[in-house]
């Protein structure tokens, strides 16, 4: 397992969309458990393969509250199957939007088909933070961030404040 580096905005490869995977192979699985590794050590609860500059539909997720017990989700090809009409709203971030946040209303519940990691179809339903977590990394392979769901104004701050951040990063 390896650390990949996580992109941050504006990183053109965020705005792309990935393609699909065509065998779940040992290069999957390689990328599925870095892609994990990644995204615990940032820390986050969500991580899209084009976050580390692969562009290919692949995303991992853990959104439970006990770090002692990890549930690690691992998707390839995850499909929004069906979503419920009612919608709810979270406050998101992303890691490759550090430190920035802002309230995203999706719906409640969605059904997810995907491959695992033996390239078995699952199907599973999903509500509360799980939901939403599926629906931002799902986006992420469209090329779309949540900052993509607010006015052009607010995104701009976003993108100028993040900005500053690495600058001052950089320098430090
Ligand atoms: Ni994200």
């Amino acid at each position: 397992m390896a650390l990949r580096e996580i992109l941050i905005i504006p990183d053109p490869r965020l705005k792309k969309e990935c393609d699909p995977v065509e065998e779940v192979n040992d290069e999957i699985r390689e990328l599925l458990n870095d892609m994990l590794e990644t995204m615990y050590a940032a820390p986050g609860i969500g991580l899209a393969a084009p976050q580390i500059g692969v562009m290919k539909r692949v995303i991992v997720l853990d959104v439970s509250d006990d770090k002692e017990k990890p549930e690690p989700l691992k998707m390839v090809n995850p499909e929004i199957i069906w979503e419920s009409e009612d919608t709810s709203v979270y406050q998101e971030g992303c890691l490759s939007i550090p430190e920035q946040y802002a309230d995203v209303e999706r719906p409640i519940e969605v059904g997810v088909r995907y491959l695992d990691e033996n390239g078995k179809e699952q199907e599973i339903e999903a509500d509360g933070l799980l939901s939403t977590c599926i629906q931002h990394e799902v986006d992420h392979l469209d090329g779309i961030l949540f900052t993509d769901y607010l006015s052009a104004l607010k995104r701009n701050m976003i993108l100028k404040k993040v900005q500053k951040l690495q600058k001052s990063k950089k320098s430090a």
